[in-house]
């Protein structure tokens, strides 16, 4: 049995995402959370035709019903942006709700794998990571911040510029966190190569680093991304299945995750960003999750200096969610 709980499957990405995870045939059953409307959302998703079974679970009384068992957790509860806000701005709302549904998901499936959408990812991830070890569950291999979105964009925005890229087929490492200035295109690591004008770099990197806003200014005040997220979290999602399941081997996909020693990789990226705890890099997925983290490798001057100015922002991201939980 692989079971897949979505918290906070009625909203805005949940519906798309869940619609997306009915199609996948790994997963024998989803299991859909929300404090509101996810009764419909589930009745409509189960007439769907694929093997998998679909199930209701309303309010907080029903969250280890969601939980139990689950394979994996993806979590894009909580509020959206609005226009004039930055992902920070969310942190006063999100913060709380991730950490009670991370509190539940380390009694009721403490080797799930952690899937976090939910805004500010630079700080909600560490949230998670302190509340499985507050439970003595925590395995950092298993905590993943989903940063696909800001891969999905760069190879979209990169074939907007070069039209004869094909953008499922180019893939552009994205370091960083994810959150205006912290996510980084490493464009210089093009694959297929690229030769860019400094002014087209720096107008990419600015594109790709604020793709974000550029949603929420056009759903004006509507909220953020739903669809695109939908797209990206289903994709990171379902290589997490393919791995861990499905018996695939050198998946390799950009991912917010923790730094530990624990991962092989893990110190090597520690060592190149200053001693960041947590960092999106380009991970190896395997059975057990985070099987190798990669080296950033050589950067530009050009990343060099944006990488040098991510990092303070990071490590303070970090602080807070460390903070939230244990102050
Ligand atoms: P939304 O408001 O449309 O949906 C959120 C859902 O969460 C709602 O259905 C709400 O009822 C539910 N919810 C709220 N509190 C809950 C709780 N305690 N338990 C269970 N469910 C709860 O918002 P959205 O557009 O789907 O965005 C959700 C989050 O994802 C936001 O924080 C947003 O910033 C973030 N996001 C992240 C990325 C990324 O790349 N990681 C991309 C887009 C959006
Ligand atoms: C995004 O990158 O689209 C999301 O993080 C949502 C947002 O607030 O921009």
């Amino acid at each position: 049995m692989v079971k897949v709980a979505v918290l906070g499957a009625a909203g805005g990405i949940g519906q798309p995402l869940s619609l997306l995870l009915k199609q996948n045939t790994l997963i024998s059953h989803l299991a859909l959370y929300d404090l509101v409307n996810v009764p419909g959302v589930a009745a409509d998703l189960s007439h769907i035709n694929t093997p998998s079974k679909v199930t209701a679970h309303l309010g907080a009384d029903n969250l280890q019903e969601a939980l139990a068992d689950a394979h994996v957790v993806v979590i894009p509860a909580g509020v959206p942006r609005k226009p004039g806000m930055t992902r920070d701005d969310l942190f006063k709302i999100n913060a709380g709700i991730v950490r009670d549904l991370a509190t539940a998901a380390s009694k009721y499936c403490p080797k799930a794998f952690m899937l976090i959408i939910s805004n500010p990812v630079n700080s909600t991830v560490p949230i998670v990571a302190e509340v499985f070890k507050k439970a003595g569950v925590y395995d950092p291999k298993r905590l993943f911040g989903v940063s696909t979105l800001d891969v999905v964009r760069a190879s979209r925005f990169v074939s907007e510029v070069n039209p004869e890229l094909n953008p499922v087929d180019t893939r552009v490492t994205v370091i960083g966190g994810h959150s205006g200035t912290t996510i980084i295109p490493l464009l210089s690591q093009l694959n297929p190569t690229q030769k860019f004008t400094q002014e087209q770099i720096e107008a990419l990197t600015h594109r790709i680093q604020f793709g974000g806003d550029e949603v929420v200014k056009a759903k004006d005040g509507a909220g953020s991304a739903t669809l695109s997220m939908a797209f990206a979290g289903a994709r990171f999602a379902i290589n997490i299945l393919e791995a861990s399941v499905g018996g695939k081997t050198g998946i390799i996909e950009p991912s917010y995750v923790d730094l530990s020693a624990y991962v092989e990789g893990g110190n090597t990226v520690k060592a190149e960003t200053q001693d960041c705890a947590y960092f999106a890099t380009n991970v190896e997925l395997g059975k057990d999750g985070v099987e190798k983290i990669f080296s950033i490798g050589k950067l530009s001057e050009f990343e060099q200096k944006l990488l040098a100015e991510a990092i303070p922002q990071l490590k303070a991201n970090v602080e807070s969610g460390v903070n939230f939980i244990n102050a």
